[in-house]
């Protein structure tokens, strides 16, 4: 990819990575566009999904599906912008992004003097990663620290070794990664992030809906985002973050969306319950 090395494919979980990237390329063009993520085209590009990539199969079913899935992304993506905003607002420094993949806030968004964001992932997502921001020769508008970990394993040593202050509060988000969980996995992320969170820290999650699973992992295609789905969001998320020792909102796709003045044109095809957009402040 970069002069000199192997290029690394998408591949794995990592690959849905670069298709959320796609959507935040889509999305940056419109001309009402809820955020700009100039270096979102060059991720996708770079992971060789360009703008005209042909569809294996789309019949109407599953270009509802996808349309549906690209408006969460970009309905989520607006609602953990302004959660962070909010956070560096009320003084918060500290941001770590579990599971960040493309994510490239540390350099669209304005942070105030001091902060320090963390970067979770894996190692060939970061490399990737690392290989298209020098050659877009981005700039981090703020400290940026990458921690390639898996998140089944150790990652509070590997978080704390590369400078994350458990004293300090912090604002963590978990966008697009608890689904890819299983249950005890998202139990034991929960628990040792609590571990890790000085009061008035404060989390964003985005959580699978019920039911999504089934609807969108029956005949996925192999290797496709929702091939690789295993957990839904619990039947009161308010009840499962307060046990962890969180306060939490939660809120639908549906109803932030139009909130964004960006109201899903379908009509709903199933009763979609609070929850798959959450903010938590830790008591
Ligand atoms: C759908 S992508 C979302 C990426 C990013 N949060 C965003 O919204 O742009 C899911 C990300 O979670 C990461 N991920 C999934 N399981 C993981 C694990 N066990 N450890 C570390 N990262 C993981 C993947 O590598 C991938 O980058």
């Amino acid at each position: 990819m970069t002069d000199g090395q192997e290029p690394v494919e998408p591949s794995g979980v990592w690959a849905t990575a670069v298709g959320v990237a796609k959507v935040r390329a889509l999305e940056s063009e419109r001309p009402n566009a809820l955020f700009l993520d100039p270096l979102a085209q060059a991720f996708a590009t770079a992971g060789g999904l360009l703008p005209s990539s042909p569809r294996t199969r789309d019949d109407e079913a599953a270009r509802r599906r996808r349309l549906g899935l690209a408006f969460s992304i970009v309905v989520r993506t607006k609602f953990l912008d302004d959660l962070l905003q909010q956070a560096s607002a009320a003084g918060i420094r500290q941001v770590v992004l579990l599971g960040a993949g493309m994510d490239s806030r540390a350099f669209r968004m304005d942070w105030p003097e001091g902060t320090r964001l963390f970067e979770i992932d894996t190692a060939a997502p970061l490399d990737f990663k690392a290989s298209v921001l020098s050659r877009e020769r981005a700039v981090a508008r703020c400290e940026r620290i990458t921690v390639a970990v898996d998140l089944r394993a150790n990652w509070p040593d590997a978080l704390a070794a590369a400078g994350h202050d458990p004293a300090e509060p912090t604002v963590w988000i978990a966008e697009g990664l608890l689904i890819y969980l299983p249950e005890d996995a998202v139990e034991l992320l929960l628990t040792r992030i609590g571990a890790r969170s000085a009061a008035g820290s404060r989390m964003g999650l985005t959580l699978g809906s019920r039911g999504v699973i089934e609807r969108f992992g029956a005949d996925a295609e192999p290797g496709s985002a929702a091939s690789m789905w295993v957990s839904e969001m619990p039947d009161d998320p308010v009840a499962w973050l307060a046990g962890h020792g969180w306060t939490a909102t939660c809120h639908t796709v549906r109803e932030r969306g139009a909130a964004y003045g960006r109201p899903f044109s379908a009509p709903p095809q199933h009763e979609e319950q609070p929850g798959g957009l959450v903010s938590a402040i830790r008591r």
